[in-house]
């Protein structure tokens, strides 16, 4: 059964993870219309995942005798300064989301929740990864600054590395 603290917690989690998912999903939007299609697909494809990451809480919530709630969130930002400010703004997105996760592990610790602090072991390692990928991709935008040719190459790169978000025409053909 999971301890009710620790429920509150994971609710304000469900939020954060929500928020990021309409974040990105936005910045996503903002990139295509921009032209900048291979970095809007990466940006689809990490909204897809915060909002798998949101579930993964609501299902352990519900899996322990809690009862999961559906957020209401802020709406996100429509436009965006320019490409750099985006990647600056994923990495504190990122940021706030790690030490949020950091505090409930160490609350799960504290009251001997032993299940949630083995659930939360996930999203550790997973904040670590996504901080190291946007860390990556921000000290390649150092190296670039605002020389179109280079900002073409990481929109190329970007679109490799990320699988193709649902709802995409590709996917509904496969
Ligand atoms: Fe689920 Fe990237 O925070």
């Amino acid at each position: 059964m999971i301890n009710k603290e620790i429920e509150t917690a994971l609710q304000k989690q469900i939020e954060l993870e929500a928020y990021a998912s309409a974040y990105y999903l936005s910045m996503a939007c903002w990139m295509d219309v921009e032209g900048f299609e291979g970095t809007a697909q990466y940006l689809y494809a990490q909204s897809d995942e915060e909002r798998m990451h949101m579930l993964k809480i609501v299902h352990f919530i519900n899996d322990n005798d809690g009862h999961a709630e559906v957020p209401s969130i802020d709406r996100p930002p429509k436009d965006f300064e320019d490409y750099h400010t985006c990647f600056n703004q994923v990495l504190k997105q990122e940021q706030t989301v790690t030490n949020s996760i950091h505090k409930i592990t160490k609350l799960a610790l504290s009251l001997d929740d032993h299940a949630s602090h083995n659930f939360l072991q996930w999203y550790i390692s997973e904040q670590m990864e996504e901080e190291k990928n946007v860390k990556s991709i921000l000290n390649k935008l150092k190296i670039i600054g605002n020389d179109g040719s280079g900002l073409y190459l990481i929109d190329t790169e970007l679109a490799t590395m990320s699988p193709q978000p649902t709802g995409t025409v590709m996917e509904e053909k496969a």
